[in-house]
């Protein structure tokens, strides 16, 4: 241990009260001990540090900071360095405003297009998440403070997020759900890592020791600390025992007590503390105290130009017929959308940024040399129809040459602890396009949403610039691209499906009781796709540009890929060139071709370049489950270099010798997963593939409601006054929706309805304890008086006690 002697010095209080926060951000400290405290403070893309009331969902303002594209933004640049750059900048403000912990980056796999937090999360592929995650944590721990990759693991959807158990096989959980975080940890160095509020396959990830210990600490390396996620903390002595060192927020040394009274009975040695503590420690000597020769004045207008070129570098151009991009700034522009005047750049949750400044289309436009006839905002943002605003709109559209029209999803329907409910955009804007194409079928538009949206309204517009959410810069960023001053070289970190029914795990997503079955395996976004053959709208790693690529002369051996790319065009641009690998051998199933490398080249007109594409440890890899480790099987392999996943310009074949590891299936067994058409696999072909029997994912109506169980399971509780509560809920969320408070109907859901119980004595800053919650359970579970006799004695108890 490296803090041996300071360990020996502190007494088992102290040591226990390291093991939890002081307050909703801040650790504690031990002043006697010269131990000061760290602050932990969201976000992904942008510093979150609250001043005064705190909360994690994004409610109460913060200091102002920049706000940079969020994740799903950025993951279409496909650059890693300006990941590393965006990671600098954002460690700066971070230690400019004494930050030692920033939460993030999220690096989720978007398993389903409609999970709610897909805006915060890089991509649906590992190797692309787990390299940008990589160099942003490179990038913000360069500042002398840690990152905290998030949310470990398997965290798929929004709903009962708290409490939903994830089903999942080992080797896809390897090969899909970690290889990102893998990466992060050894190649990024991640200081901290923030486990997710989910359960896997039935024990909750930070009291889990096949993740944290096996995986985590003994494959992977990591020595930093682990930290949960707020109010994420289930069993506080289980969690110690795996290594979980930091529960966060405060508990009011509840759970401390917890590990202390677990010491005393023997149920654990006093050395497992004592590791936590020397690893909390570190961190604490590693990241706190004053940075001397930090920069304390942020440059906030050098951020906001550095937020603005990330947001160009991650615009994807989706459709340009006729060449109707770059515009031509002689023609009359009809500015249409009411996203124009106020963009939509972020998302809704704890990532919301307070921003330093904001850029509108509108007031932009001039600058951007458009000539622009005029703005009509032709739809309500939150999707009320409304005839007058769009009529006005079409009469502008008619007197102009061309429309552009800015649409999207608004920041109320992308929200972190909410799941999408479907992938349309609102059906008041696709109305207007509908309109406008009748009056001005000459039409640009501009997209904002942080997720995969349906487009069957595609063929009604000439251009498709999609922004994403693109931070505080982006408006700008966009203009700047739809004039040609910057060529688009972003390319979709995601597939976009033609319907959401075409998705693999549309018939398991989300989990509305007690679990989730990823039954579809590997075979996530282009995963399945492109194995199973499905058409989609927009293949992952698609983007346009105002120039053309050329790909030659390919050539392969066994350390890598050489190819040279032209720019064939009359302006200079940037491709991302995507490494795809494929085995030719059938005996172990795998997708048609996977991500294993990519590159990002500039290239004036008619120049060329030749680049090469290492393999990695990745490359060949699969996860063997029988010989519970990476085997490579022994095969010829399609190397294919494309411009997309679908767009493949070269190729080459490699033979590879194995690890001579036995195929670990039986093929007959598993015909799903051996065609890749795994979006309808039976529960006895998954109960194979998992190697296990799939818990039941029913809620037992029968029993008593305990911790675990969530706000609105009181549906079928014993207690009358539980189903009744719950019944006033629903209808508080009906009646919210009703007169149009979508966003406090969400927090009801999310903080409310879909909240375990143990949550009332976690997350509401010290007014309930636990015992005061038995008292609670038994009012839940028909001991009315009983009940109310517990809570009101515990709570007079804790008190005095405090
Ligand atoms: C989120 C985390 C976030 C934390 C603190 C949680 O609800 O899931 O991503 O870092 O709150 O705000």
């Amino acid at each position: 241990m490296k803090y041996k002697d300071l360990i020996e010095s502190m007494t088992l209080e102290e040591k226990a009260s390291l093991m939890s926060g002081k307050d909703f951000w801040q650790t504690q400290d031990i002043k006697r001990l010269g131990i000061p405290n760290m602050y932990l403070a969201d976000g992904p893309h942008g510093m979150r540090k609250q001043a005064a009331a705190a909360d994690h969902l994004g409610l109460n303002p913060s200091l102002p900071a920049t706000s940079f594209p969020t994740a799903a933004t950025v993951a279409n640049s496909w650059n890693v360095t300006l990941g590393e750059i965006m990671g600098t900048y954002l460690g700066k403000e971070a230690v400019a405003q004494n930050v030692n912990v920033l939460l993030g980056p999220g690096i989720n796999m978007k398993r389903n297009p409609l999970a709610g937090r897909n805006f915060e999360y890089y991509s649906e592929d590992p190797y692309l998440a787990g390299k940008m995650a990589a160099s942003f944590i490179r990038g913000i721990q360069s500042n002398g403070i840690a990152a905290s990759v998030k949310h470990f693991a398997v965290n798929s959807q929004e709903e009962r997020r708290m409490v939903i158990d994830t089903i999942v096989d080992e080797r896809t959980l390897r090969e899909i759900y970690l290889t990102a975080f893998e990466i992060a940890v050894k190649e990024g160095k991640t200081k901290t890592v923030m486990s997710s509020y989910n359960k896997l396959n039935g024990t909750y990830t930070n009291e889990h020791p096949h993740l944290m210990q096996d995986i985590l600490r003994d494959e992977w390396g990591f020595d930093g600390v682990v930290v949960t996620d707020w109010g994420g903390n289930n069993d506080r002595v289980a969690a110690l025992v795996t290594g979980n060192e930091l529960e966060m927020p405060t508990t009011n040394g509840e759970t401390d007590r917890d590990i202390i009274q677990a010491i005393k009975a023997e149920e654990i040695e006093e050395k497992v503390l004592d590791e936590n503590v020397d690893r909390l420690l570190d961190l604490i000597f590693t990241t706190a105290g004053d940075k001397q020769d930090a920069e304390k004045e942020i440059d906030f207008e050098a951020h906001h130009d550095m937020a603005q070129k990330i947001a160009e570098e991650s615009i994807v151009l989706l459709k340009n017929t006729e060449k109707i991009l770059p515009l031509d700034k002689n023609k009359k522009v009809a500015v249409i959308g009411d996203f124009a005047k106020q963009p939509r750049y972020q998302g809704a949750g704890s990532s919301v940024v307070n921003p330093t400044k904001l850029d509108s289309t509108l007031d932009l436009l001039k600058e951007a040399g458009l000539n622009s006839i005029g703005f009509e905002p032709g739809y309500n943002r939150y999707g009320k129809k409304n005839k007058d605003v769009a009529k006005k709109a079409l009469k502008l559209a008619k007197k102009a040459d061309l429309v552009l029209l800015y649409i999207g999803l608004d920041e109320v329907t992308e929200a972190e602890g909410l799941d999408r409910s479907d992938m349309k955009i609102p059906d008041n804007q696709v109305q207007l396009l509908h309109a406008l194409h009748k009056v001005n079928p000459n039409i640009v538009a501009v997209l904002s949403s942080g997720a995969v949206v349906e487009m069957p309204w595609i063929s009604k517009v000439k251009g498709l610039v999609h922004g994403y959410l693109s931070g505080q810069a982006g408006a700008k960023a966009i203009l700047r691209v739809l004039t040609g001053e910057v060529n688009p070289s972003g390319k979709l970190a995601e597939t976009y499906p033609l319907h959401y029914k075409d998705t693999p795990s549309y018939h398991h997503f989300p989990g509305k009781e007690v679990s989730v079955e990823h039954r579809e395996g590997l075979f996530i976004g282009y995963r399945y796709y492109d194995t199973a053959g499905v058409n989609v709208r927009f293949p992952f790693g698609y983007g346009l540009s105002y120039t053309t690529f050329e790909y030659t002369d390919i050539h392969v051996d066994t350390e890598g890929v050489t190819f040279t790319i032209t720019n064939t065009g009359d302006v200079p641009g940037m491709e991302v060139a995507q490494l795809y690998i494929g085995s030719k051998s059938k005996e172990i199933f795998r997708p048609k071709k996977e991500l294993k490398g990519f590159t990002k080249v500039f290239l004036n007109p008619r120049e060329s370049k030749t680049v090469t594409i290492s393999f990695d440890d990745k490359a060949f890899r699969y996860f063997n489950v029988k010989t519970n480790k990476w085997e490579i099987e022994e095969a010829d392999y399609d190397i294919m270099i494309g411009a997309s996943s679908t767009d493949i310009r070269l190729t080459g074949v490699l033979f590879i010798e194995g690890t001579g590891a036995a195929p670990p299936y039986e093929k007959e067994r598993l015909p799903s997963y051996y065609s890749g058409k795994a979006n309808h696999v039976s529960i006895e072909e998954f109960e194979t593939l998992l190697g296990a029997r799939v818990p039941e994912s029913k809620w037992n109506r029968t029993k008593q409601l305990g911790y675990n169980d969530t706000i609105a399971q009181c549906q079928y509780a014993k207690g009358r006054f539980a189903r009744f509560a719950f019944r006033l809920i629903t209808f508080s969320h009906w009646f919210l929706r009703k007169i149009g408070k979508r966003d406090t109907a969400n927090l009801i859901m999310m903080s409310v309805h879909h909240m375990p119980f143990r949550g009332m004595a976690r997350m509401t800053g010290g007014i309930m304890n636990m015992p005061m919650l038995d008292g609670i359970l038994m009012i839940v579970n028909g001991q009315f008086f009983k009940g109310v006799r517990h809570v009101l004695r515990e709570r007079r108890q804790m008190l005095k006690s405090r």
